[in-house]
């Protein structure tokens, strides 16, 4: 017996003490480990940030180097993996691919299981962090039905990924190097964002003990959904469809607030932002940029950018504390360097792998861990005799 609280959706409940990201959602303030995304978006690397996230401080120049070679020296994955890309369908979303490539990681090391062992921990980070990329790129690969380049690590951890998902075999492939660098800050905007819906299916998924490939590809399942990760997908085939059907972005905004067949304004809105989502802010400001230089699409741009403007005006936007979030403009600019709506949210994954391991093993240190285990209000029927099925 005793008292339980009725808190769907962990409105107002914390599960966890984290020393990892701040967040203030009503002033739209967005720090990792003390640090705010503008400055870690303008100067980081995205190595770094992921250091800063997983041991808690900047890392000094030879922490640095040392970190970075370990990444760069662990990007191969077993050939026997690469076999399993072959099982799944040609048409198969790469986010499904990449998990269940993920969650295979524990069956080709299981020298580094132990959720309590310090060394075992370290490999499986780095091994995460430097064939999480890999793999994602295999997944692309595989849906373009071509054939899947060994790393070249001589390259940084945004080149490296842009030339496996990019280059073929029989050309030498040139990565440019704003693209790249544009590619490096948007990894950096998702490296973390405290108790989102996949950060807390990480930890409840390792609170039972579970291996941390295991809890990361639980992870990259929870992302997958349209309402979380899948809203920079989303939020492009809405910009599409509006314009091939030529419906102006006013009369789809009254479709919005009219709530006609569960409409949303995609990459719009947040549990926990009541202001203008601070990554999006910095998606915003470079996004024109990035598209005149790639020569992205303005039409779409354009449409997304009247969408913000009404529903920055208006009071259905404004009563409900409604902001474009991080989704909004990324999609964009995946779409200028070249990715196809598929892999938006494979790359946000990719982005917030740092993120997962850090929380992952922030939880396995902490003493007032407890296996994750939820109460339930019961509304069933009471006690009932069986009467026998004649
Ligand atoms: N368009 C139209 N109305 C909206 C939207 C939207 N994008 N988001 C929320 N609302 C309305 C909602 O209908 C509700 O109105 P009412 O009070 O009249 O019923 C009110 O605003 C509160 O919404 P909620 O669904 O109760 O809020 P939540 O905190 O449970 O949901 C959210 C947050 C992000 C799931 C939601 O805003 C949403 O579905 N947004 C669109 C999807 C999206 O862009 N997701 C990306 C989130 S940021 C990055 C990430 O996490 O991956």
């Amino acid at each position: 017996g005793g008292y339980v609280t009725y808190d769907p959706g962990f409105m107002n409940t914390a599960n966890v003490q984290s020393a990892v990201t701040y967040i203030d959602g009503e002033a739209g303030i967005l720090r990792y480990r003390g640090y705010p995304i503008e400055d870690l978006a303008k100067k980081a690397s995205f190595v770094e940030v992921a250091y800063l996230l997983i041991y808690g401080e900047l890392p000094t120049q030879q922490q640095l180097d040392d970190f970075d070679h370990m990444i760069r020296t662990h990007t191969m994955v077993h050939e026997d993996l690469k076999i399993f890309f072959s099982g799944f369908p040609r048409t198969a979303h790469p986010m499904p691919v990449l998990a269940s490539a993920v969650s295979a990681l524990s069956t080709f090391y299981s020298d580094s299981l132990d959720p309590h062992d310090e060394h075992e921990v370290e490999v499986s980070t780095i091994r995460l962090l430097s064939k999480v990329p890999t793999l994602a790129a295999y997944a692309f690969k595989k849906s373009k039905g071509e054939p899947m380049l060994y790393p070249q690590n001589d390259l940084n951890y945004a080149e490296n990924f842009l030339r496996l998902c990019f280059g073929v075999p029989a050309e030498d492939y040139e990565v440019d190097p704003e693209i790249a660098e544009a590619l490096n800050l948007l990894l950096i905007l998702h490296a973390d964002h405290e108790q989102n819906c996949s950060t807390s299916t990480v930890r409840l998924v390792g609170s039972s003990d579970a291996n941390m490939f295991a809890s990361v590809s639980a992870g990259i399942n929870a992302l997958y959904g349209p309402k979380h990760g899948g809203a920079n997908e989303a939020v492009l085939n809405m910009l599409r469809s509006i314009q091939s059907e030529g419906i102006s972005p006013e009369d789809f905004m009254e479709k919005v607030k009219n709530k006609e067949e569960g409409v949303r304004l995609m990459g719009f809105g947040h549990r926990v932002y009541k202001n203008y989502d601070p990554r999006a802010r910095i998606v915003k400001a470079t996004a024109d940029k990035i598209l005149r230089k790639m020569g992205g699409d303005d039409e779409l741009l354009d449409i997304a950018m009247r969408l913000e403007d009404k529903a920055l005006a208006d009071d259905y936007f404004v009563e409900r504390k409604l902001y474009p979030n991080v989704d909004f403009y990324t999609g964009l600019i995946y779409k200028a360097m070249g990715f196809p709506e598929q892999m938006f949210t494979v790359l946000f994954a990719i982005g917030r792998l740092p993120g997962w391991i850090a929380q992952w093993r922030e939880m396995m240190l902490d003493p007032s861990t407890k296996i994750g285990r939820p109460r339930q209000v019961y509304t069933g029927e009471t006690e009932r005799r069986y009467p026998g099925v004649e």
